[in-house]
Formats: structure tokens, sequence, C-alpha cells
């Protein structure tokens, strides 16, 4: 079974590789290496024992996705390219409506015109209005607040129209909440270019001496420590999500929407004791001004991919916190000290 990979050198995208190659599907990537780095696939081959099929391409050359499908029979699509700081989409919006839904729109277009309807996408919580009341389930009003989760919702639309044209199709959604660790391996991770805008990259930065201290944004929240509250998911249990929602699209037609996200919220403050534990060191902090958009409290209710998928995040806080930290340690630059050769195969 042979699936195309969109983004599969990032950092959910290689992680879900990873699980599809040990389930026995064949791998292709597809990632214009804009946000990662070709070194993924040595990383992915040293992990699985396979090596997956690499084109260095984009979503915005028609040509060369259509040539994608004539020449691999692909069957499915996980479709995780795609550009993602929320910061970046409010002062470039116009390059994040370009990339994340024309791109979409030219895969599906090549999906269509080669019969393959079978797609995972990789959405987001930022779908959801802010107005709603945690824990978010999938029936929670939807309104993005900024630009980058309006593009997740735009090509949500999108899906369900398609699927209204050609009931052919049958689709996955899934709404990651906050996605962090990495590969108990140590050998893939999460790899920001420049500062980190989320967190746990910014922690561990800090935590290497890269980043003198950790700004904490906002101590004034409505949460029992007033730092920021939001539910944390293993990138690995993530994976293994995205891997039973493509099982479940060969039983099935039409569009399922499925939050991954663990039910469970941890504190800003929550996840630096965490930190402080496991690598023996003190986090510098100081508290700033609130990060204009975030909320109080952001939490999955996961119950829906349990009941339909037998999905169900499996790992705690202090493992997620220590593959981060192990993947940070091994990796200090991230990929950057690999060799910057890119050969498509
Ligand atoms: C987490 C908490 C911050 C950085 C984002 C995207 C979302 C999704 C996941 C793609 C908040 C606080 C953060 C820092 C801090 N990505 N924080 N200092 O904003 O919940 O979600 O990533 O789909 O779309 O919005 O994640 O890690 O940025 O913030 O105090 O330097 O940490 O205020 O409470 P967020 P985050």
């Amino acid at each position: 079974m042979l699936v195309l990979v969109t983004g599969g050198t990032g950092y959910i995208g290689s992680h879900t590789c990873i699980e599809l190659i040990n389930e026995g599907f064949e791998v292709v990537i597809l990632d214009n290496l804009s946000n990662s780095s070709f070194e993924v696939i040595h990383r992915i081959k040293e992990i699985t024992g396979k090596k997956p099929h690499f084109i260095h391409g984009d979503l915005l050359d028609e040509k060369e996705l259509q040539k994608v499908f004539n020449v691999y029979d692909i069957e499915a699509v996980l479709h995780f390219a795609g550009l993602k700081a929320v910061g970046e989409s409010v002062h470039f919006p116009l390059r994040y409506y370009h990339n994340n839904v024309t791109g979409t729109l030219n895969l599906s277009k090549a999906m269509q015109e080669t019969g393959t309807k079978k797609m995972v996408f990789s959405s987001s919580a930022t779908v959801y209005s802010l107005h709603g009341t945690p824990p978010f389930n999938e029936e929670t009003p939807l309104g993005a607040m900024n630009p980058y989760g309006r593009t997740k919702q735009m090509v949500e639309e999108m899906m369900h129209d398609l699927y209204h044209a050609d009931p052919e199709w049958s689709i996955s959604l899934l709404r990651y909440f906050n996605p962090i660790g990495a590969h108990p391996s140590g050998l893939i991770g999460e790899d920001p270019q420049g500062l980190p805008n989320n967190l746990i990259p910014y922690i561990t930065q800090v935590c290497v001496g890269k980043l003198p201290y950790l700004n904490i944004y906002g101590n004034d929240y409505d949460t029992h420590d007033g730092t920021g509250v939001r539910d944390y998911i293993h990138v690995c249990d993530l994976a293994r999500g995205h891997v039973l929602a493509l099982k479940d699209l060969y039983n099935k037609r039409g569009v399922s929407t499925y939050n991954l996200g663990t039910g469970r919220g941890y504190s800003v403050m929550e996840i630096v004791e965490t930190f402080e534990r496991i690598t023996g060191n003190r986090i510098p902090y100081r508290f700033t001004e609130r990060r204009p958009g975030d909320i109080h409290v952001c939490l999955a209710d996961p119950n829906k991919a349990a009941l339909e998928l037998g999905w169900q995040a499996e790992k705690d806080l202090t493992e997620m916190c220590k593959d981060t930290w192990k993947w940070q340690k091994n990796n200090p630059d991230g990929y950057s000290t690999a060799k910057k050769v890119v050969v498509t195969s």
C-alpha cells in the first residue's frame, strides 16, 4: 500500500512516516524543505530500516504534482505540508492562504484526476472559536481567530464541499491540540527555524543554553496558577492516530473529524517544573504580558476518536518531556549540523 505524505520531513509528518512504515505502508514523501531538512530521510531509514521515496517538490507546482501521481500508484494521501506559525500568519496572510489553501486545492485536483480519493488532513484546534468552553468536542462551534487557523478551517470546508460533489471521497480531518515530544530514539524531533514560537522548543533551547531565559506570557489567567493551560499530546501518539484514521478510510466514505488530544491540561508552570525535574537544571524565566490571541485554557474532548478509531493518547507528560529533552540534547542545533545534500529518488 503506497501512500503519499506531503510535508513528510516535517515534525509531525516524519513521526507519522515512521508509524506508517512500521505498519507496512510504503511511503513517498513530497516536501519543499522550506522548513525541514533532507537529513530526516536518513533518520527515518535509521529508525525503521526502510528509506522512504523522496520528491523535492512543492504543492504550488501543479505540473510537478501531476507527475507525482502519474509516476507513483498512490492509494491515499496524508497531507501535512503547510505554513503553521500563528504569529507569522497575522503579518503575511496572503502567503498563508496561497500556500495552505491553494496548495491543498492543487493537491485535491491532482488526486481527483487520478482517482486517489482517500485523504487524512492535518487540521488544528485553532479552528475552534475561542469563545467556546473547553474541553472542545468536534461539534464545538468553529471560529478561527487568525489567518493560520482560518486556512485550516477553509480547507476543512473545501473537503466537505468536495465530498458533497463526489461521494467517492473518504476524508479524515484531524484537529491537533499541542503536539510535543519526540521519537524515543532521539533521532528525530521538532526543529523550528529561528526563534521558537512554541513553548516546548523554547524551553529546551533555554535548557541547552541557546537562549538565556523563558518569557512566560502572562500569569494572570483564570487557571490554578495563573499561567496558560494547554492539552499537550506526544507526537508519537498523534502519529499513531493518523495511521488509525488512514486505515479507517478503507472502510467508509465521507468526511470524518477527530480531535487528537489527551483531554488533560497542563499549565506553563507545570511544564517548567517538569523540565526542571527531568533535566536537573533550573529554567530561568520571567513573567511578561499576555501574548495577543492566547486563551486561558485549550483542552480536547478526545472521546470521538476513542469510540470510532479505537485511538487514545498513551504517553504522559513526563514521557513527552523526557523524549523532547533526549532529542534536544542529542541534536542541540537540530538537523542543521547534518549535510544539506538532497537526493530525489
Ligand atoms: C503554549 C502556552 C503560551 C511560548 C500553538 C498554535 C496551534 C498549534 C500548537 C499548529 C501558551 C505559553 C508559549 C513562550 C509562553 N500549532 N508560552 N512562552 O499557542 O497553545 O498553540 O501551537 O496547529 O495552532 O497556536 O502553543 O506552545 O505557543 O503556547 O509562555 O515562549 O505556552 O502563552 O499558554 P499554542 P504555544
